[in-house]
């Protein structure tokens, strides 16, 4: 009976997801569309500020984002945390420090993250708190092409753990004061719009999965990893 349910769930999930949920978002369609066979997706990943605009404009049932804002109406529910964190390249000389102040930052070629990044807003806000000015060698739009600038020893750069694979051993996550970056994915939509039985069914479905990986039941590549200490 239950498949029989299953199986009625039928029709188009329209999903628009930061950048940084690129990362865990699709492997978790997979499972999500072998339970409903019936449910036919299109995901968009784009940066922060993408997202907005696409909330306003209502292109999509559900949008994954680490930062609601507060001048949208919205309705928003926090499934999994997001930390941003310094990546070297894994030879790095301040690899092996302990507990680095982070005005260090300000002596490494840095590798920022374009305008419109909630990345960089969250790295830039940081900075500013600690009036720490970086050297900002190379802006990237893309959390890959700063990964392979790192590790080709273009500079350092802060990014979310969970961009973090099976390329982890390429890397070092430097232990600099006032890291990692406390950020929370939330799943929201525009309050007062009526969610689709099949958005409906999505929304349960990850946030039943989120709680899951966090209790370690499945755990993808990018969340077993731990934190260096605060
Ligand atoms: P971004 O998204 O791609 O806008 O940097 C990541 C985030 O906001 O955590």
């Amino acid at each position: 009976k239950v498949a029989n349910l299953k199986g009625l769930k039928q029709g188009q999930l329209r999903l628009a997801v930061i950048t940084t949920a690129k990362y865990i978002i699709p492997r978790l369609l997979g499972p999500f569309c072998q339970l409903y066979p019936g449910i036919d997706i299109s995901l968009k990943v784009t940066n922060h500020e993408g997202i907005l605009d696409r909330m306003i404009a209502n292109m999509d049932d559900l949008y994954i984002m680490s930062q609601v804002p507060d001048r949208l109406d919205i309705n928003y529910e926090p499934f999994l945390e997001n930390p941003l964190v310094v990546f070297a390249p894994a030879n790095h000389p301040l690899a092996q420090e302990k507990n680095i102040p982070i005005e260090r930052l300000a002596d490494e070629p840095f590798i920022m993250r374009e305008p419109g990044s909630g990345t960089r807003r969250a790295v830039q806000n940081l900075l500013e708190e600690h009036d720490v000015k970086v050297k900002v060698k190379l802006e990237l739009g893309s959390n890959e092409a700063i990964k392979q600038a790192i590790a080709g020893g273009l500079g350092i750069s802060v990014l979310s753990r969970h961009t973090l694979l099976t390329d982890a051993h390429e890397f070092s996550i430097l232990d600099i004061q006032h890291f990692p970056i406390k950020r929370t994915w939330y799943i929201a939509h525009p309050a007062g719009k009526h969610l689709s039985i099949v958005a409906r069914t999505y929304y349960d479905y990850l946030l039943d999965a989120a709680k899951k990986i966090v209790e370690n039941e499945i755990a993808p590549l990018s969340i077993k990893i731990d934190l260096p200490p605060e």
